[in-house]
C-alpha cells in the first residue's frame, strides 16, 4: 500500500515499499482462487441442474410436468417461483450475511471469516448433495448463500492487503478469473452427470462444490492473517513479524508505520457506514452502488444461471443445450483473461466503453432472432440460426468478461479512500448480490412475459450504462490508490463540486489536519495512539 504517507515518520505519497513476490503471496493467491471458484460453481450449478428433468421431477413436479406439454408457451414452461427461489435464495441470504461479515472480519479477522465462510460451505454442500425435499435443498443453498457473503467480503480484502502494490490490480481480477473458472467447471460437471441414467446426476453436481468449499476452509487453516488486520486488532509486534514475513525483506518499518496509521484513522471513524454518507465519499459511493446495480443489468445471470433453460426454451434439446452452456463458459474464463492483460494498458474507461457497443449489437441480434423466429409455439430455431444464437451469446459473454466482470469489483476497490474503504466494500458487495437476487428471482417470469423483448429490456440498460461510462466515470488507470481524491475527483468535471475544500486524507495528515476535531499534528506518533 504505497504512497499513504501519513504521519512525520511515514513516508511521502508514491513512494513503493520494498517488496519480492514469496511463497505466502502464492499460496494467498491459490486462497483467492478457492474463494473465487466457490462462488462461481455455486453461479455455474443452478442453471445446469434445473434443466435436468430427474431434479425438476423430484422437486418440482408441476415445472416437470410442464416443461413436457407441448401446447404450454416455449417462453414460460420454467416460470415457476419454487424455481426461481432454488437459485436466488442463496444471493439473499448472502447479502444478508455481508453485514455480519464486515463486523467478523474486523473484529476476528480476515483469516477466521474465510474460515467461517467454508465451514458453511461445507454443510450447505452436504444439506444440497442428500436433500431429500425442497426444504432441505433450500437450506443448503441459504447456508452456501452464506458462505458466499462472508467470503466475498474477506478474500479481495485479505488479497488486497496481502498483495505487493505492483500486483494488486492483477490478483484482483485473479478472483474473478477464478469465478469464471468455478462457473465454467459447474457447466462441465453438469454435462458429465446429466448423463448418468439413473436419477443421482444432479446430486454429484451440487455435491462437487465441496471440493472447492473444502479447499477453501483447509486453505484459511493454513495461512496467516494479514498484517493488517493483526495491527487493527492491537497486535503489533505480530503483524510486524507477519509484514517481513510476506515482504521477504526485514526493511518493511515505512510500510508498518503506515499500516499503524491508517488503522489509527480507521479507528478513528466510529461510524463507519454513516462516514461513508459525507457529501466528500458520495462520489465513490455513487459510482459503486451504480457499477454493481449496471453489472447485473448487464443481463449476464440471467445468461450464467439460465442459458440450459433458455437454450432448451430455444428448442436445443437438453444435451445441446448443456453443451453450448460449456461452450459460453469457456468463453467467459478466456476473455476475462484478456481484461487481466488489458486493463492496465488500455484503461478501463475504453474497455467499459468498447463492451458496451458489443453487448449492445449482440443483444439487439438476438432478439431480433428470436422475434422472428421463436413463436409460442413453434418449435424453435433450426441448427444453422440457433449456432448463431450461441455465437451471439459468446460475443456477449466475452465483451462482459473482459469489462463489467472485473471491473465492476475492481473500480470500487480501488476508488474509495483508506478511511471508507472496508465499509464500501460491504456495500459493493451487498448491491451486487441484491441485484443478482433480483435478477435470479425475476428472470425466468420475464422471459415469460417479455418473450425475446427481454433482450432489448438489458440492452436499454447496456444503452444507459454506456452513457454513464462516458459522462459520469473517471480513469483510475495507473493512479496509486491514496492519490485518487487529488489527480481523480478533483479534476473531474462533475465530482470535483463533491470534494470543496477537502484535502484527501494523505494531504490532510500531512498538514496536521483532522477532519473531525482539527486533532493530530504534523508531529503525531501513530504508535503511542494505539
Ligand atoms: C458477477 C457475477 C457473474 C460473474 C460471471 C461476476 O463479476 O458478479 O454475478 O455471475 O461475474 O462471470
Amino acid at each position: 500500500m504505497a504512497g499513504g504517507g501519513l504521519s512525520a515518520s511515514a513516508p511521502p505519497a508514491g513512494v513503493e515499499f520494498e517488496a519480492k513476490i514469496t511463497p505466502i503471496v502464492i499460496i494467498s493467491c491459490i486462497m483467492a482462487a478457492t474463494g473465487g471458484l466457490m462462488f462461481g460453481y455455486d453461479v455455474g450449478v443452478s442453471g445446469g441442474v434445473t434443466a435436468m428433468p430427474d431434479f425438476l421431477k423430484k422437486f418440482f413436479p408441476v415445472v416437470y410436468r410442464k416443461t413436457l406439454e407441448e401446447d404450454d408457451s416455449n417462453y414460460c414452461k420454467y416460470d415457476n417461483q419454487g424455481l426461481q427461489l432454488f437459485t436466488s435464495s442463496l444471493y439473499l441470504a448472502g447479502l444478508t450475511a455481508t453485514f455480519f461479515a464486515s463486523y467478523t472480519t474486523r473484529r476476528l479477522g480476515r483469516r477466521l471469516t474465510m474460515l467461517i465462510a467454508g465451514f458453511f460451505f461445507i454443510v450447505g454442500v452436504v444439506l444440497n448433495a442428500s436433500a431429500q425435499d425442497l426444504a432441505m435443498l433450500i437450506i443448503g443453498r441459504i447456508l452456501l448463500g452464506c458462505g458466499v457473503g462472508f467470503a466475498n467480503q474477506a478474500v479481495p480484502l485479505f488479497l488486497s492487503e496481502i498483495a505487493p502494490t505492483r500486483i494488486r490490480g492483477g490478483l484482483n481480477i485473479l478472483f474473478q478469473l477464478n469465478v469464471t473458472i468455478g462457473i465454467l467447471f459447474a457447466n462441465l460437471v453438469n454435462y458429465g452427470t446429466a448423463k448418468i441414467k439413473s436419477g443421482w446426476g444432479w446430486r454429484v453436481s451440487l455435491g462437487l462444490a465441496g471440493v472447492p468449499a473444502l479447499l477453501l476452509t483447509v486453505g484459511a487453516l493454513i495461512v496467516t492473517d494479514t498484517p493488517n488486520s493483526l495491527i487493527e486488532r492491537g497486535r503489533l509486534e505480530e503483524g510486524k513479524a507477519v509484514l517481513r514475513k510476506i515482504r521477504g525483506t526485514d526493511k518493511v518499518e515505512p510500510e508498518f508505520l503506515e499500516l499503524v496509521e491508517a488503522s489509527r484513522i480507521a479507528k478513528e471513524v466510529k461510524h463507519p457506514f454513516r462516514n461513508l454518507m459525507k457529501r466528500r465519499n458520495r462520489p465513490q459511493l455513487y459510482i459503486s452502488v451504480a457499477l454493481q446495480i449496471f453489472q447485473q443489468c448487464t443481463g449476464i445471470n440471467a445468461i450464467m444461471f439460465y442459458a440450459p433453460v433458455l437454450f432448451d426454451t430455444l428448442g436445443f434439446g437438453s444435451d445441446a443445450s448443456l453443451y453450448s452452456t460449456v461452450i459460453t463458459g469457456a468463453v467467459n474464463v478466456v476473455s476475462t483473461l484478456i481484461s487481466i492483460y488489458s486493463v492496465d494498458k488500455v484503461g478501463r474507461r475504453m474497455l467499459l466503453l468498447e463492451a458496451g457497443v458489443q453487448m449492445f449489437l449482440s443483444q439487439v441480434v438476438i432478439a431480433i432472432i428470436l422475434g422472428v423466429k421463436v413463436t409460442d409455439n413453434s418449435n424453435g430455431l433450426h441448427n444453422g440460426l440457433g449456432i448463431l444464437v450461441v455465437v451471439l451469446v459468446c460475443t456477449f459473454i466475452s465483451a462482459f468478461a473482459w469489462s463489467w466482470g472485473p471491473l465492476g469489483w475492481l473500480i470500487p476497490s480501488e476508488t474509495f479512500p483508506l478511511e471508507t474503504r472496508s465499509a464500501g466494500q460491504s456495500i459493493t458487495v451487498c448491491v451486487n448480490l441484491l441485484f443478482t437476487f433480483v435478477i435470479a428471482q425475476a428472470f425466468l417470469s420475464m422471459l415469460c412475459h417479455f418473450k425475446y423483448g427481454i433482450f432489448l429490456f438489458f440492452s436499454g440498460w447496456v444503452l444507459i450504462m454506456s452513457l454513464f461510462v462516458l459522462f459520469l466515470l473517471p480513469e483510475t488507470k495507473g493512479v496509486p490508490i491514496e492519490e485518487m481524491t487529488e489527480r481523480v475527483w478533483k479534476k473531474h468535471w462533475l465530482w470535483k463540486r463533491y470534494m470543496d475544500g477537502y484535502q484527501g486524507v494523505a494531504a490532510d495528515a500531512i498538514n496536521g489536519y483532522d477532519s473531525k476535531k482539527n486533532g493530530h499534528t504534523n508531529g503525531f506518533d501513530p504508535i503511542s495512539q494505539l
